[in-house]
């Protein structure tokens, strides 16, 4: 039997639903899905790696082959400690295609093996970015709905810097 895992990379600063519903879609499909998050990102995170890998921990327990971990340096190496044989990502918008092509493309020309899987998340999902995420909440938007309620909480301690129960 063909058994294949599968790594979910992304910076997930933070975790949205939109994430979560990849890694539903990705669970029923794959044997196991390894989600990695990037350690040495050039962009600034507003969550550390350990705080990023807390809230995923925690939202993908109820999954019994799904699991966290991170990594550094090239993707398509990592896979392959991992004997990964899909990289899976979530194209939303066409906007999305062009690089997500463009990755896919030269991760295959670094490792021929290595197959990329696109899937789609809800269109309920299809404009939501941490990138939006954070900038909505930062300037006291609601993210009501569009990341876990952990995930809010965690928010306010970080950019209001008081615990979700105090406010
Ligand atoms: O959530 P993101 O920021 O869209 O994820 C981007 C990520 C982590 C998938 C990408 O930056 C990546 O794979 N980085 C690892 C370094 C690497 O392999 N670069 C070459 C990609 S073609």
């Amino acid at each position: 039997m063909n058994l294949v895992r599968a790594i979910y990379p992304g910076s997930f600063d933070p975790l949205t639903n939109g994430h979560l519903d990849l890694i539903e879609r990705g669970s029923k499909i794959f044997e196991e899905l390894v989600v990695a998050i990037l350690r040495n990102s050039e962009k600034d995170p507003l969550f550390t790696l350990e705080e990023r890998r807390d809230m995923l921990e925690q939202m993908v327990r109820k999954y019994g082959n799904v699991r966290v971990d991170t990594f550094d340096g090239l993707l398509v190496e990592y896979a392959m400690r991992q004997n990964a044989k899909a990289v899976l990502r979530g194209i939303r918008a066409i906007s999305d295609y062009e690089f997500e092509l463009q990755m896919a493309l030269m991760n295959r020309k670094l490792q021929p093996q290595l197959e990329t899987v696109f899937m789609m998340p809800a269109e309920a999902y299809s404009y939501l970015s941490s990138r939006l995420v954070k900038e909505v909440f930062r300037l006291g938007g609601s993210v009501r709905g569009l990341v876990p309620e952990l995930v809010e909480q965690r928010l306010t301690e970080k950019v209001h810097g008081i615990s979700a129960k105090e406010k």
